[in-house]
């Protein structure tokens, strides 16, 4: 199996899908800016402290990735962050960390890898993380900086997918409504759970389009609402 790229590992949902690619065979190369306490130690799996929103660290981390790794074939960024606030009451630097984590810390990795991606014959996948508030203004009035800084992941795949067009380089947006995580439970402990998405089940959407069938597929934003 090939090599994956995936930053956010040691987050809630990153933490799920690190186990479930491993678990499928490939080897990962992971990036959190904490610490990797809670991801499993294992011989296919490198996890490396780093600050995706810093430019110069962010491109580093991918061309080495890049260069040490000639079977890395997709990249799954999971990063990202929430924020309250509606739009008049944002400010320019609350909008501005919206777009750092939400954004950039894609965008950084993006960069080099689709130069990558696009020189070779096998191409390349990315997963990218969306949010419904991304897709609807209506559902993000009430968080106007995450949703705006979600929307930009939108037109980042659009624009991947416009380079990528017959070269084999794919971007799929994953976009998770509720997601059931422990931090979700604890903020909103009177809510019905079993109406939210379990990682779990995002971590098989990933997979498949991580699959040969899955490269099939075009221009995906994979809904994974439930009931939520
Ligand atoms: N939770 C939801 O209900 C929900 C719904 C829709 C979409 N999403 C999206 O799904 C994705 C994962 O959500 P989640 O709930 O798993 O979030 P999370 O638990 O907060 O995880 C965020 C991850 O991003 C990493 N990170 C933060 N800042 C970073 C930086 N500057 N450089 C490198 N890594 C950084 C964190 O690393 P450390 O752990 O080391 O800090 C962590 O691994 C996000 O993009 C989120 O917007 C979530």
């Amino acid at each position: 199996m090939s090599t994956i790229l995936i930053s956010g590992a040691n987050g809630n949902l990153g933490q799920v899908v690190t186990r479930h690619l491993l678990d499928t065979g490939y080897s990962l190369l992971a990036a959190g800016v904490g610490s990797a306490d809670e991801l499993p130690a294992h011989d296919r799996l490198k996890f490396h402290q780093v600050d995706l929103m810093d430019e110069e660290r962010a491109v580093s981390f991918a061309e080495k990735a890049i260069r040490q790794r000639k079977d890395l074939d997709a990249a799954v960024l999971l990063v990202g962050g929430f924020a309250m606030g509606k739009l008049a009451d944002t400010s320019k630097a609350e909008l501005e960390k919206m777009i750092g984590l939400n954004f950039y810390t894609a965008y950084h990795l993006v960069r080099p890898l689709l130069k990558h991606f696009l020189s070779r014959p096998e191409g390349g996948q990315f997963i990218l993380v969306g949010s419904r508030p991304g897709l609807d203004a209506a559902s993000g009035k009430d968080f106007f900086a995450y949703s705006l800084s979600k929307a930009m992941i939108f037109k980042l795949a659009e624009f991947i997918n416009v380079e990528g067009k017959k070269k084999n380089v794919t971007a799929t947006v994953i976009v998770p409504s509720t997601i059931d995580t422990p931090a979700n439970r604890e903020a909103m402990p009177d809510a019905d759970f079993s109406s939210w998405v379990p990682p779990e089940r995002i971590a098989g959407v990933i997979s498949f389009a991580l699959t040969p069938a899955g490269k099939m597929l075009r221009e995906n934003i994979l809904k994974v609402y439930n009931r939520a």
